[in-house]
């Protein structure tokens, strides 16, 4: 092999580790292709929590006796409009109560984080409107509001010792800190699938359960006694890893990357050592590693199911179901969650090709069947 083939593959394809912390991101701006554009789903998955959010936030503050100054963090912001929406939940709490019981309102620090190649700039360009939407909604009934990014992977310490009172996060917990370790026979798969070997259950249980417990501990240190915390995470209802709620979506495209490999237009072997840094738990496995590490006491755990396309929800009472339409926005919300991850891997040449023939796939699947994800909200107080 000459040494232009050797660094190309060591690029892109099947010589490649991985760096989830440095690559992945969703895909920036506003453009067409954006996350920003396509993120209806996780908009349903928020509006879903909304009255947990509401009774916790409320239920802390006045609990902590009204306190002047408040402050929060939202783990996994991205960009775009879904995280000004939990800031603006969390804030229409707190000024409802202060309306309500004659307070005046806090002071309000809210932390948006997400890993360092997130497109923070476009959520600091939505802060001058919202600012004023807020003067214009609410008048003086909402106080002084700094709204800062905090760039870091939650994996870690990211705030000082005892300075918030409530941590929020929505679809990001299920995202791990890497590829698990030793998983290079999980060959055809992206994830793990009916036919992984046994090995790739147990390195996805592990990695999960040493990520989750390293998010507890670090924001353990981080939230004042008493503070609270939500995290929203896509899951699984039943203890089967291999089971359709959780794996369906990625055996499909696992295929579409497969009849690329067909077609010649990637390598197979690079399909083999591609797997998602990704993980969607059992309920019981959530609890019991909250109970392990010993920081937190489970309040609420609330499990709800939303339709894969995003767009099929209550609040969208003129939905119709449309084969092409439905097959194009669960492929771009896709795309725009995963691009950075794939493209790192295969190359960005295959993305178009690749992300239309999950439209098709996901199209047909849904023609034929109404799938739904199965979502986990936890929320916890610190001990
Ligand atoms: C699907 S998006 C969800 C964004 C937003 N919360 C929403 O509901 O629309 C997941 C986000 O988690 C972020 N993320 C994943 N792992 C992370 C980590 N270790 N630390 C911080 N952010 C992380 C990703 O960069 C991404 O922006």
């Amino acid at each position: 092999m000459d040494s232009y083939t050797h660094n190309s593959i060591l690029e892109h394809g099947h010589g490649h580790v991985l760096q989830v912390e440095k690559v992945f991101h969703m895909t920036p701006g506003v453009g067409e292709n954006s996350y920003s554009h396509n993120s209806a789903l996780q908009k349903t998955v928020i509006s879903k929590v909304r009255p947990v959010l509401e009774g916790i936030v409320k239920a802390l503050y006045s609990k902590e006796n009204f306190p002047r100054y408040f402050s929060v963090a939202d783990l996994g912001c991205s960009s775009g409009p879904n995280t000004l929406i939990v800031t603006y939940e969390m804030i229409d709490a707190i000024v409802g109560l202060c309306r309500e019981t004659g307070h005046s309102p806090p002071e309000l620090t809210v932390f948006l984080n997400d890993l360092p190649s997130n497109d923070f700039n476009t959520d600091f360009k939505l802060l001058p409107d919202f600012y004023a939407m807020l003067k214009k909604e609410k008048g003086n009934d909402v106080g002084p509001c700094f709204i800062a990014g905090m760039p870091g992977s939650f994996y870690g310490r990211l705030f000082p010792s005892k300075s918030l009172d409530f941590v929020h996060s929505s679809y990001s917990v299920h995202w791990l800190s890497k590829v698990p370790q030793g998983i290079k026979n999980n060959k055809g798969n992206i994830y793990m699938g009916k036919t992984s070997p046994h090995n790739v259950f147990e390195a996805y249980l592990e990695q999960f359960q040493s990520d989750f417990s390293l998010l507890l501990h670090s924001r353990a240190d981080e939230i004042k006694l008493g503070g609270q915390m939500i995290l929203t995470i896509i899951g699984r209802s039943i203890k089967d890893p291999t089971s359709r709620e959780c794996c369906l979506i990625w055996e499909l495209l696992a295929k579409c990357l497969l009849d690329m490999a067909a077609e010649g237009l990637i390598e197979e072997a690079d399909i083999d050592t591609f797997n998602l840094p990704h993980y969607t738990p059992f309920i019981e496995e959530v609890k019991t590693i909250v109970e392990k590490e010993g920081s937190f006491v489970i309040d609420q755990l609330e499990t709800f199911e939303v339709n894969w396309d995003g767009n099929d929800n209550e609040e969208n009472k003129n939905y119709v179901f449309n084969k092409f339409t439905c097959g194009q926005t669960v492929s771009r919300c896709f795309r725009a969650v995963l691009e950075s991850l794939l493209a790192d891997h295969f190359g960005e040449a295959i993305i178009n090709d690749l992300f239309e023939r999950f439209a098709e796939l996901i199209g047909e699947h849904l023609s034929m069947e109404k799938t739904k994800f199965f979502n986990i909200a936890i929320s916890m107080e610190r001990k």
